[in-house]
């Protein structure tokens, strides 16, 4: 097991476009002009949702099951008392939101399927589970809801393997998705890699 991440990956592909940081996804998200509907898929405890909404004008759905998962070997996997915890704390972080932070106490799965109707989405944002099939599964749902022009987006874009902080197989995931589908990427080779995607 290595305690550190693979970074600067001289295997991201080469069209990939650099961010200094994900925290600049609100600025792309309104410069592409994808103001409306987005959704962030695995929300913890609303740090990143906050991101989004303070800085990004739109409507975000976050979906997490905030569920124990004994099979989920990540630093993040915990038992149900501190799941709820980070519901509470999610909801707290995102109360000042308003009815632009609609709370999907539910697994990706799930959320798909409910949230169908609401497509196509601006923008997707997945960063639930990383351990295989997740990441592919998680792509594979929420891609068919995005409109044409918007944003198939992600966190943890690592080597695949086994690491301190968890089991990855985003990677291979997103590598394998585009090449299916042949689209562009923009993303993120600075501290932590992540690809923003975008389809068609
Ligand atoms: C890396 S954390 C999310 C961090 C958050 N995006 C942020 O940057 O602040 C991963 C989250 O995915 C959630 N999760 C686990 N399994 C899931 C599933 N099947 N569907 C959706 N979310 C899931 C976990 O409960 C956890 O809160």
């Amino acid at each position: 097991m290595s305690s550190s991440f693979p970074l600067n990956s001289p295997t991201i592909p080469a069209n990939v476009r650099t961010l200094h940081s994900r925290d600049e996804l609100p600025n792309l998200l309104i410069d592409l002009g994808l103001t409306g509907v987005g959704v962030e898929v695995g929300t913890y405890r609303g740090d990143y949702a906050a991101h989004l909404l303070a800085y990004w004008p739109g409507t975000l759905h976050c979906v997490d099951p905030w569920l124990s998962q004994p099979d989920w070997v990540d630093m993040l996997s915990t038992d149900q008392p501190t799941q709820d915890a980070n519901y509470d704390a999610t909801r707290q972080a995102l109360a000042p939101y308003g009815d632009r932070a609609v709370l999907h106490r539910a697994t990706s799965d799930y959320a798909a399927h409910q949230l169908a109707p609401l497509a196509p989405f601006d923008f997707v944002y997945i960063d639930a589970r990383h351990d295989a099939p997740h990441p592919l599964e998680d792509i594979e749902r929420w891609a068919p809801l995005i409109r044409p022009s918007g944003l198939l987006c992600g966190h943890d874009y690592l080597l695949d393997g086994t690491y301190a902080t968890g089991v990855y197989a985003v990677k291979s995931a997103v590598d394998g998705w585009m090449a299916a589908h042949g689209s562009q990427s923009i993303g993120n080779r600075l501290r932590s890699p992540r690809t923003l995607s975008r389809p068609g």
